[in-house]
């Protein structure tokens, strides 16, 4: 029997005091929204149907580009959670199977959980938790095993709120019943709203079946409901993240401190060391080393690839055995094929380099194609960009590239040509050619002396700058 799940996400978010709908901010580059919604889809469900309200053109938007598959139901007033239910009716009328209902700020609920409450006998089954502070949730009032009614912290008496066991907002329903029940609760409470929790008592009335399950894991079901949440949440998903890479066969270093984001992949026996961003849709191989203090996002490391401290990457493709750092930027468009490297504050931009290509230290190489086993002296500069236009420079197979070489794009080098130090290469090399581009040293015998000599004069007659 399938299930569908209807998220709750049409409040304001008061708490967070921000012009952004409380379910769009982020945890590890992600809204809160993207992670529910991902364990819906995860735990089976038939279809996905978020409730939106405040600011929903920002919500639907977010979920038209991400999951456009997902319906989306409108709730033109905020007036409870009971009635944001009611408005996504026309896709539980008729319905068969069970309905799951999620609050949009839970971000770390399991699809295990969800797969679990709707898998679980009930008309009505409430996930619970202890919590080690139930402040601001609605507690579980039981008799016994048996659940007598929820209430929320805004009309507790004193002795309900010291009551630990709490309502998560997680629940699973009989669809037809809960919207018979819908209809019956009112707004006679603290917040003049419509509780979907209200819909337990009518339930009992009625005969039909509340059936509570009690997850172990309080923090999968935290709710965010403020900014400082929001880092508690985070930092439980990071743990998570890092535990599973870890179990999984990655060595990881200083975990504390380790940012990985939801969809990026490390391969076995790979050591990641912290501090370190890991983000968007990276993919790390197997065997890799990511040294400290780098920061990777959207890019490709294949297997065997050393990645030393202080990396900044943005969609590059670094292949088996390449390396790169520390200190390296490598823009989008960078592709270090097998065995290439680039070193020291080198910087890359639409830059591909062939087998075993090698540019060690302080240079700058955008818009061009360097070739197998050439290898850049320390200071050469690709001069892509006159101010108007984009150029491009090639660079043959097995070329030396003298130190502090300029390019000046758009060039071609032609395999197995040497470039002298310090040239400014304007014209194309042919292959198998050396190309000296610099102004000819010319050397004076004896003038040193001479020169040092009336140096040394205007010194003692007071024409230094310190003295003037
Ligand atoms: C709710 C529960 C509380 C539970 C807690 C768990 C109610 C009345 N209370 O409290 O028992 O312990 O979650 O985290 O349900 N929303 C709408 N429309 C509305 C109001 C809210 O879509 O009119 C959405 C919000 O966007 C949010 C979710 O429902 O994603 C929960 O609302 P929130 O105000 O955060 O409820 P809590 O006070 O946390
Ligand atoms: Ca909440």
């Amino acid at each position: 029997m399938g299930f569908k799940v209807v998220v709750l996400a049409a409040g304001k978010g008061t708490r967070f005091k921000s012009d952004l709908p409380k379910v769009l901010h982020k945890l590890l580059g992600k809204p809160m929204l993207w992670y529910v919604v991902r364990s819906a889809k995860e735990a089976g469900a038939d279809e996905v149907v978020v409730v939106v309200g405040h600011k929903r053109e920002l919500v639907e938007e977010f979920l038209r580009r991400e999951f456009p598959e997902v319906k989306v139901a409108v709730q033109e007033e905020q007036l409870g959670t009971g009635h944001a239910v009611k408005c996504a009716a026309s896709f539980l009328k008729g319905y068969s199977g069970k309905v799951v209902v999620l609050n949009g700020d839970t971000p770390l609920v399991r699809s295990e959980d969800i797969k679990r409450l709707a898998e679980t006998p009930g008309d009505m089954v409430v996930l619970t938790a202890k919590a080690p502070d139930p402040t601001g949730y609605g507690r579980v009032v039981r008799d016994g095993g048996e659940v007598l009614y929820i209430v929320e912290e805004k009309d507790a008496t004193p002795e309900e709120k010291r009551i630990d066991e709490v309502n998560t907002g997680i629940y699973a329903f009989e669809p037809e019943k809960l919207l018979e029940a819908l209809e019956e609760i009112d707004n006679d409470n603290a917040q003049g709203e419509y509780y979907l929790p209200d819909v337990l008592k009518v339930f009992k009335r009625k005969g039909y079946s509340v059936v509570p399950v009690e997850t172990l894991d309080f923090s999968s079901v935290m709710g965010v409901n403020n900014r400082y949440e929001l880092s508690v949440a985070e930092k439980f998903l990071r743990d998570r993240i890092v535990k599973e890479l870890q179990l999984s066969g990655v060595t990881v270093h200083n975990p504390g401190s380790v940012y990985i984001e939801p969809e990026v992949k490390v391969g076995k026996d790979t050591e990641i060391c912290g501090p370190v961003y890991l983000r968007g849709k990276t993919e790390i191989g197997e065997s890799c080393f990511i040294g400290a203090f780098s920061d990777i996002e959207d890019s490709k490391i294949e297997d065997g690839v050393t990645v030393e401290s202080h990396c900044w990457m943005r969609g590059a493709l670094l292949k088996s055995g390449s390396s790169a750092g520390p200190f390296a930027k490598l823009r989008p468009g960078t592709v270090l094929e097998e065995g290439a490297r680039v070193g020291t504050f080198v910087e890359t931009k639409k830059a591909y380099l062939e087998r075993g290509a090698k540019a060690n230290h302080l240079t700058y190489l955008g818009d061009c194609r360097i070739g197998e086993n050439t290898n850049i002296g320390a200071g050469t500069i690709t001069c892509n960009y006159d101010g108007f236009n984009k150029w491009f420079t090639e660079v043959g197979k097995n070329v030396f590239v003298g130190s502090n070489t300029l390019f000046v794009a758009p060039v071609k080098v032609g395999d197995n040509s040497i470039t002298a130090a310090g040239s400014v290469i304007t014209k194309d090399v042919p292959e198998n050619t050396l190309a000296i581009a610099r102004a000819k040293q010319v050397n004076y015998a004896g003038k040193a002396e001479t020169v040092k000599e009336k140096l040394k004069k205007r010194k003692r007659d007071g024409h230094s700058q310190e003295n003037s």
